[in-house]
């Protein structure tokens, strides 16, 4: 239920935010990390599981929950990303189960490129293979043998 409830939050927000685009090119980019209605989706997605925590500018609260602007973590390596959205850590909770690999890719790429920080985005692709255990695919090709 809960899940049913974040994806129908997420797409109302994407639909308010884009009245003029059709219903294909809405569902097109769901699965686009990299595109522009997805950094809509991100911001959505973040408001909905993640505010709570690290605030709506990612300033976080010291000494609870750090703050993700300006975060070289966040910023840095991905497959560190993507380890901690998908099996949490510490106080944070795993998003495993009530978050796709595209809305997780959405909502990293929106912290990665939000308050600050500039890193580049994280494709769903990436969440799939640490899911999967094939964490090579991540940021680097598969080198040939
Ligand atoms: C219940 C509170 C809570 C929620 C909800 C939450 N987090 Fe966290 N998050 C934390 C805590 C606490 C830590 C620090 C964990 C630790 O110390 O190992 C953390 C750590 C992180 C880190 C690593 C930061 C660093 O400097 O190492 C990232 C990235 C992150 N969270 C992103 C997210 C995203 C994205 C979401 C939403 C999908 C989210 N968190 C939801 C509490 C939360």
């Amino acid at each position: 239920m809960k899940i049913v409830l974040i994806a129908a939050l997420s797409c109302a927000g994407v639909a308010a935010a884009a009245v003029a685009q059709t219903p294909a090119q809405h569902a097109g980019a769901a699965q686009a990390p990299a595109g522009g209605q997805s950094a809509v989706a991100g911001r959505e997605i973040f408001a909905t599981n993640c505010a709570a925590c690290h605030q709506p500018e990612g300033e976080g609260i010291e000494g609870a929950f750090p703050k993700l602007a300006g975060n070289a973590f966040v910023a840095g390596d991905p497959e560190g990303v993507v380890a901690t959205l998908l099996n949490g850590r510490g106080g944070m909770p795993s998003f495993r189960d009530d978050l796709k690999d595209d809305q997780l890719a959405a909502v990293a790429s929106f912290i990665r490129s939000s308050w600050g920080n500039a890193a580049a985005p994280i494709p769903a692709q990436a969440f799939a293979a640490q899911r999967n255990g094939t964490t090579e695919v991540i940021a680097r090709p598969i080198p040939a043998h």
